[in-house]
């Protein structure tokens, strides 16, 4: 059994003060919810005031990114060693910004998975095709190859401690989701490659979130797919009530 999972991308939104409002607030309406894993994934800057307000709550912390070196002369990067410091359980890394802003790789992925994963924090791996590709029929034969990529060099016990996410390009801060039937074709896609990859005892415990236009309207339509175990949060994550119904809605 897989319980649903939701997180919230707080991209680069809210200062200090703005974040500590959000957090109060998404407490008082989620505190006590169970059976489900709730993340919110503010900016380095508000994570240790917020890992403050966190404390003894069911509201699991995250970080945006990463670098995989633990400490040195890496000017503006933060390593998994600080964000363990402060309370992350989780890392996102690979989003489709960071990959198409930043011009980041799998490659580069990997390592700030396995460095994340040293360290005890469980890396969220993104991965998704954008319009082009999907339209040119290559969406499984990318999102496969970010995969291999983006994963290589765990082992199967690393697995279990990672989150997939799917985030199709064409459908992040668009207001386009992707169809459920859409979704479902590809995260039924990555646990077969899971599957192939690591046995199945990863494969059917992989929790595999999707990510794109999340709102209240459509989580639940999402949450009814088989190979869909949650959802990573962008936009609507911003507001109180609307990720404590996206929550809601997720736990079914
Ligand atoms: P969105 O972003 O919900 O605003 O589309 C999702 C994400 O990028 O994680």
């Amino acid at each position: 059994m897989r319980r649903p999972f939701i997180a919230g991308n707080w991209k680069m939104h809210k200062t200090v003060p703005q974040a500590l409002e959000l957090v109060e607030e998404l407490r008082g309406l989620l505190e006590g919810e169970e059976g489900v894993e709730i993340v919110v994934a503010p900016p380095f800057t508000a994570l240790y005031p917020v890992a403050q307000v966190l404390k003894g709550s069911v509201i699991k912390l995250a970080a945006q990114d990463c670098f995989w070196e633990e400490e040195g002369a890496f000017t503006g990067e933060i390593s998994p060693v600080m964000l363990a410091d402060v309370g992350c359980a989780y890392c996102i890394v690979g989003h489709s910004e960071r990959r198409h802003i930043f011009g980041e790789g799998s490659r580069e992925v990997a390592r700030k998975a396995r460095a994340l994963l040293t360290h005890g924090i469980s890396p969220i791996v993104c991965v998704g095709e954008t319009l082009e590709e999907r339209e040119r029929g290559e969406a499984l034969k990318v999102v496969g190859e970010q995969m291999e990529g983006s994963l290589a060099g765990l082992s199967g016990e690393d697995m279990a401690r990672v989150i997939i996410a799917y985030e199709p390009v064409w459908a992040i801060g668009t207001g386009k989701t992707a169809t459920p039937q859409q979704a479902q074709e590809m995260h039924a896609f990555l646990r077969q490659w899971a599957w192939e990859k690591f046995g199945g005892d990863v494969a059917s415990t992989l929790t595999i979130l999707y990510g794109g236009s999340v709102k209240p309207g459509n989580i639940q339509g999402l949450m009814a797919m088989e190979d869909i175990d949650g959802a990573l949060v962008g936009g609507a994550s911003l507001r109180a009530s609307s990720f404590a119904q996206i929550v809601k809605g997720g736990k079914g």
